[in-house]
Formats: C-alpha cells, structure tokens, sequence
C-alpha cells in the first residue's frame, strides 16, 4: 500500500488495506448467504463504483443459483453529491418476483439507494435489500440504512477499489482517505 496518493492536486492517505476488505466483504457474503430466502437472488450492481465489490461479494456468498445484472446511476461531481441521481444505464432484467439484492460501493445521502428501491418495488420485485461496502451514518437525509454493510465510516471523501475520484483511482486496491 502507498504513503499517499494524488489525484488533480488532492492528497490521499490509505484508510482499508485490501485484507481488512477481504475479511469485511467474506463476513458480509456469510449474512447475505444465511439470510437468502430464494434459490436464485438476484444482485443488481450499481455501476460504476460496485463493480469490483459485487464481483468479490457474489464470489464469496457461494449461492449457485444467484444472478447479477448491471444498472448505472450518477450523483457525484468531484468530490460531493449533486444530489440529483441520473439514470445512465438502464435496468434490462425481469425483477418480477424475485429476491433483489442492490450492490453499493457506499452509501452517502441515502438519494441513490431511495430511487432505486422504488423503482424495483414498481417493477414487482418481491424484496428488497441492499448490500453496500460502505456507509456513512452521518451522512444519511433519506430512506433506510443498508441491510448488510461491510465498514461504517465518518463523513469523508474516500477512493480506491471501485470507488472514483472524477473516474480515477477505481483500480487502486486498497481504500484512502482525502488528507485533511
Ligand atoms: P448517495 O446517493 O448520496 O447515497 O451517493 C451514493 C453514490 O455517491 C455512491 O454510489 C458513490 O458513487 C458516490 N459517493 C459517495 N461518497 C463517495 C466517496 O466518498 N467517494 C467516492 N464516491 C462517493
Ligand atoms: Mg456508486
């Protein structure tokens, strides 16, 4: 793991090493499996941030039967959420009566996570929960907190596995912290 990273003039300094990842997205993996009440969920990962978290999750909850499909949605600008959540990629799976398990890479006001569980309760999904790598308790304005939650985190501006700053740093495999 580096000392500090950089992105447009932005100092980072690391906060989760990719082990104390692993150990949180297994633990969170052992909950989803154990509480699963169909034999094919369906995990609707929410691109771009959650495709290297739902791509270890789904491995790690070991269900033969689960499925994953993509959807992609917007909110951030930099380092702050706009607070209007932009649809760029729309759902293409059949939720109807399936076991929905929304793939998060964080959940910060809430806004993202509030729209997509209307829009699956519309198309009929027959439950709804969320898995997020992480939360930011202090941050929430709105709907529930997440049903499975690997790291609860003070109200910060993180990147790295998965998570972006102006699409960079997603690659980093390790998580970091904007210097204060
Ligand atoms: P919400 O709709 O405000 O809960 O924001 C959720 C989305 O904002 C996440 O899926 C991320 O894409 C983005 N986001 C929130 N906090 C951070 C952060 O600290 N670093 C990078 N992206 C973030
Ligand atoms: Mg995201």
């Amino acid at each position: 793991m580096e000392n500090e990273v950089s992105y447009g003039g932005m100092t980072f300094v690391p906060m989760l090493t990719r082990e104390a990842i692993a150990r949180e997205v297994a633990r969170v993996a052992g909950e989803i499996a154990r509480g699963c009440e169909s034999e094919n969920p369906l995990f609707v990962c929410v691109l771009n941030g959650a495709f290297i978290f739902a791509a270890d999750l789904m491995r790690e909850c070991g269900i033969p039967g689960a499925e994953i499909t993509f959807i992609r949605l917007k909110s951030y600008e930099g380092t702050s959420s706009t607070g209007n959540v932009k649809q760029v990629l729309g759902l293409t799976a059949d939720v109807a009566g399936r076991e929905v398990i929304i793939v998060e890479d964080i959940v910060d006001t809430g806004a993202t996570a509030v729209q997509l569980r209307q829009m699956l309760a519309e198309r009929g999904a027959r439950s709804v929960k969320m898995a997020t790598l992480l939360f930011k308790p202090d941050s929430l304005r709105q709907g529930p907190a997440p049903e499975y939650v690997g790291f609860s985190i003070p109200k910060q501006f993180i990147i790295g596995y998965g998570l972006d700053i102006d699409e960079q740093a997603r690659n980093l495999p390790d998580i970091y912290v904007l210097k204060q």
